[in-house]
């Protein structure tokens, strides 16, 4: 696969009262066009700071980050960095910068200089993207969380990125905004071929990446696919992560004698293995809906 971003082991401290904190320790990491890659780990194990390296947002102390081949250090480069690999944060409030939808996403090509045609162009194919079209003229702080975070995905596409960085982006979102934003992240890595970094502490939500890395203390200690990372031998709890439920279950499972394949990672895929799912359940058993 060919790569997109190189980090070549890159070293990062920030200072705090002058003293210097260590967030990253040499860690080098190529990243292929195409490829969806999560990166989980406890808090404070560096999973924003070396997301903030991938746009240039922040510059190593030691070692060296290159996207497309461009280093991050390189002043003349920064642009042109930001340009390809856009980011998308927590807050989806905080990325809201006009008063109507289309105005939001058309804000960052405006400021770029490009031609109102262009604009009018790429911010429809935007939010057709997204499927937000219908909501073009209205207001995006009416918008639900899902629909914010998915504008904010909008605007970043409007730029025409070949990679988006998504820092905890359904943090704050409901289940049903979550799984919005999750299968628009999965679309445009599927179907425009955007090469996805995806950050949450929400085991579930990774299941299908091509790659996860394990960060703890600064350093990528695990990398690898899902069936590897959850149902391999390493214990995550010794990183501050907890196994997923499917894949412990699959696990007390295996130990009471089922041969359940490492791939089973979740409800479906478990349920597909055990065969027919359990009758549903008698109708008095259900909470009365009100
Ligand atoms: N602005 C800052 N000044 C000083 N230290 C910082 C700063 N930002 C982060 N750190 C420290 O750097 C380390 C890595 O932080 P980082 O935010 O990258 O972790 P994270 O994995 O994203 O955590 P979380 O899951 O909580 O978002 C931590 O020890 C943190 O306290
Ligand atoms: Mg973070």
């Amino acid at each position: 696969m060919e790569t997109i971003i190189e980090l070549k082991n890159v070293t990062f401290d920030y200072f705090s009262g002058g003293q210097p904190v260590r967030a990253l320790e040499n860690v080098s990491l190529a990243i292929g066009k195409g490829e969806y890659l999560a990166l989980i780990g406890a808090n404070g194990s560096g999973k924003s700071t070396l997301a903030r390296h991938l746009n240039a947002l922040l510059l190593p102390t030691a070692g060296e980050v290159r996207v497309d081949g461009f280093l991050t250090t390189q002043e003349e480069h920064t642009w042109e960095i930001r340009r390809r690999v856009g980011m998308v944060f927590q807050n989806p409030d905080n990325q809201i910068v006009a008063t109507t939808v289309e105005e939001d996403v058309a804000f960052g090509l405006e400021n770029l200089g490009v031609e109102t045609g262009q604009i009018i162009k790429r911010v429809k194919k935007a939010l057709a993207l997204v499927g937000l079209q219908s909501f073009r003229n209205h207001a995006p702080h009416l918008l639900s969380g899902g629909q914010k975070q998915r504008l904010a995905i909008a605007g970043v596409l409007a730029m025409l990125p070949r990679c988006l960085v998504l820092d905890e982006p359904t943090a704050m979102l409901d289940p049903r905004g979550s799984q919005e934003v999750l299968e628009t992240i999965r679309r445009m890595n599927r179907q425009e071929g955007i090469t996805v970094v995806h950050i949450t502490h929400y085991l579930d939500e990774i299941m299908e990446a091509d790659r996860i890395l394990v960060m703890h203390q600064g350093k990528i200690v695990l990398s690898g696919l899902p069936a590897a990372i959850f149902a391999g031998e390493t214990n995550l709890e010794q990183f501050g992560l907890e196994t997923p439920t499917i894949p412990k279950l699959a696990r007390l499972l295996r130990a009471g004698g089922l041969q359940i394949p490492a791939q089973v990672l979740s409800v479906e895929g478990l349920v597909n293995f055990l065969g027919e799912g359990p009758a549903p359940a008698k109708n008095e058993t259900r909470p009365q809906q009100t």
